[in-house]
């Protein structure tokens, strides 16, 4: 019999994820939905930085930005990324590892069309990832953007969403004297069912 219960509970990774993002959301100062994204360059070599996760859907995660960013192209090229979630205030981390994809439909011009003008104009000013002059520059070209796309700009065609599909996911929640309790789910594909397992601290 399972011994996977409270805060384990239930067999949709999904589920929990939703359940403990709700409790950090209450807990957490700023920004529960922080995530630290790894990619991996053609070399092999890894990168991670923060995003902010914005949905979480039936089989998937997405998260937004810039197509032609570094972190872009890394997924891209791998078709592949990892991130983490973490509260310091819930003592706990939820580890996600799957296949990346572009989301880049309606639920993208939706979803910028949500943000403040300021933000969506930004998006159409920044390279990011691209060196820089000055400050002075940047706000030129958000001038420039601002008068081009006025105040109801479209979403820009190198920025959008990605969708990262899981095939390994794991629970982790702090446990006294460093026994934590870690539970992993993995399935060979979004097709296939998933496997859950106990692993040691
Ligand atoms: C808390 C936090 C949230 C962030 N959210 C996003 C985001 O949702 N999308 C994004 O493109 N960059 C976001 N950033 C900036 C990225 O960390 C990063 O600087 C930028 O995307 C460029 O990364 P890259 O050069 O590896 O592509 C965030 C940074 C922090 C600290």
């Amino acid at each position: 019999m399972s011994d996977r219960t409270g805060i384990f509970a239930g067999d949709d990774p999904f589920a929990i994820t939703r359940a403990w993002l709700a409790e950090a959301e209450v807990s957490e100062p700023n920004d529960p939905n922080a995530i630290a994204l790894s990619t991996v360059d053609a070399d092999g070599m890894p990168n991670v930085r923060m995003v902010l996760l914005k949905d979480i859907e039936a089989e998937a995660f997405v998260f937004y930005t810039n197509y032609g960013s570094v972190k872009a192209q890394e997924i891209e090229q791998a078709g592949r990324a990892a991130f983490v979630l973490h509260w310091k205030t819930l003592r706990r981390q939820v580890r996600v590892r799957g296949t990346a994809t572009r989301a880049d439909g309606p639920e993208a011009d939706a979803y910028y069309d949500s943000r403040s003008l300021k933000s969506r104009l930004g998006a159409w000013a920044s390279h990011q990832s691209q060196p820089l002059d000055s400050r002075t520059s940047l706000m030129a070209e958000v001038a420039k953007v601002t008068a081009t796309h006025g105040t109801h700009p479209k979403r820009p065609p190198f920025w959008g969403g990605f969708r990262i599909v899981p095939t390994e996911m794991e629970f982790w929640a702090d446990g006294a004297f460093r026994l934590h309790d870690r539970f992993r789910w993995t399935r060979e594909s979004a097709q296939t069912s998933w496997k859950i397992q106990r692993l040691q601290p």
